[in-house]
């Protein structure tokens, strides 16, 4: 098994290597980046945005765009398992390559679609994350919990430690039947998940599952590790105590809410040369236009007006607001992905089409002009 160091230097090379291939494609004939394609498209061609070499710690994801697994694993609704796949089949054959599940989502059954979606496709071909924190165990008396729906078969529990951390990763790994998990983050330490006990988590975390993953990526059995969490202070907590590589950032960094996450976090992450992936760039629907904030019916004060607002205006320059919230949320420097998630093929293929629209400047500016975003959030451009 390669070290850690061994993992990076390969991986870079790897990297490298495609960026040279493509380098003289683009020299071999016209380049389709920057079409502005829209709507529901079959067949795009064109690039996703790249990471500029050696941008982060991160190494890959090449691209900026990748989807998530919630949709995988039933949320809000039974997703049937043929449009899942059709789902996965639609990334895929648009050139998205990181993809983003956890053992929690559907319990078990986002990570057992995925894997069973990536069997037979070369690993070094994709990017691959999942999560600890939450040991399943059967149980037939499980049917639909929260917004997980349908007969679920799995309970669980939570488990920050050292032990839990490493068993969970085995548990995913037979899940997913690959043999690699290139991202493990830990998932849902937060007030939010865990209630008034969540330090007391943390620090089992601390001494548990955050030196148990930096032993687990200098063995080479995972490729790097950081939080997968709704909330900024776990993530400051595990740059100040261990050394992760990245963070999986949801729900607090998208065109409604970002302003936190721009003054707190993301200049730590910089410090730290840890990379940042958004989750839940879309407020769980609410930016592709559903009636949905982050996972309930209940939508905060000023919302439904500030939606308008700037779907309007992003109709006059010509561009869709889903389009803006994807392409906002992969801007920012120490951003390496964006990963909404997607119900259907249709939808996957509409987001990835939105990476390659050209949005105007003035659209960002008018936006700014209007204090709809702050004057300081990072812009595509
Ligand atoms: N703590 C964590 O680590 C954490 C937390 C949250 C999310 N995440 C990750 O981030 C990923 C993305 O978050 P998310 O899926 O919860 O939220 P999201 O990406 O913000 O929104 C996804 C939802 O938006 C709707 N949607 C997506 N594309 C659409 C399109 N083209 N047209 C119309 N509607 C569209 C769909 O709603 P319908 O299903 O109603 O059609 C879909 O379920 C997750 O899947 C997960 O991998 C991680």
């Amino acid at each position: 098994m390669p070290n850690r160091r061994e993992f990076l230097v390969g991986a870079a090379a790897a990297a490298a290597a495609t960026s040279a291939s493509k380098l003289l494609a683009a020299q071999d004939g016209p380049s389709l980046s920057n079409t502005n394609v829209g709507g529901n498209n079959q067949g795009i061609i064109s690039e996703l945005p790249e990471n500029p070499p050696l941008a982060s710690k991160l190494f890959p994801p090449e691209h900026k765009f990748g989807v998530g697994g919630t949709q995988l694993g039933n949320i809000f609704k039974v997703t049937p398992d043929e449009e899942a796949e059709n789902m996965l089949e639609a990334c895929w054959e648009n050139g998205v390559r990181y993809f983003d599940t956890s053992p929690f989502y559907g319990m078990g059954l986002s990570e057992r679609r995925l894997g069973h979606f990536l069997n037979g496709k070369p690993p070094q071909e994709y990017l691959l994350s999942s999560k600890i924190g939450r040991l399943l165990k059967a149980d037939a008396s499980v049917d639909s919990q929260g917004n997980w729906k349908g007969d679920l078969n799995f309970s669980y529990h939570f488990d920050y430690t050292a032990a839990g951390t490493r068993r969970s990763i085995e548990d995913s790994l037979q899940r997913l039947g690959v043999p690699k998990i290139d991202i493990v983050y830990i998932h849902d330490l937060t007030p939010g998940m865990l209630g008034k006990d969540w330090r007391e988590y943390l620090e089992t975390a601390r001494k548990g599952a955050m030196p148990e993953l930096s032993r687990m990526r200098e063995e080479g059995i995972i490729g790097h590790w950081g939080m997968g969490v709704n909330n900024i202070e776990t993530c400051l907590a595990a740059m100040e105590s261990a050394d992760p590589d990245v963070m999986l950032q949801a729900t607090k960094y998208n065109l409604m809410d970002h302003e936190e996450v721009l003054n707190r976090l993301f200049p730590k992450c910089r410090e730290n040369d840890v990379s940042v992936i958004v989750g839940a760039p879309l407020g769980a629907g609410f930016l592709a236009g559903v009636n949905r904030w982050l996972y309930s019916d209940g939508i905060p004060d000023g919302y439904w007006e500030k939606r308008d607002r700037i779907a309007q205006i992003a109709h006059q320059h010509g561009i869709d607001l889903r389009t803006a919230a994807l392409q906002f949320t992969a801007a920012p420097d120490v951003v390496a992905a964006t990963i909404p998630g997607a119900r259907n093929a249709q939808q996957a293929r509409e987001n990835r089409a939105s990476m390659n629209v050209r949005i105007p400047a003035e659209f960002w500016q008018q936006l700014k002009q209007e204090g709809l975003i702050a004057q300081d959030a990072p812009t595509p451009g």
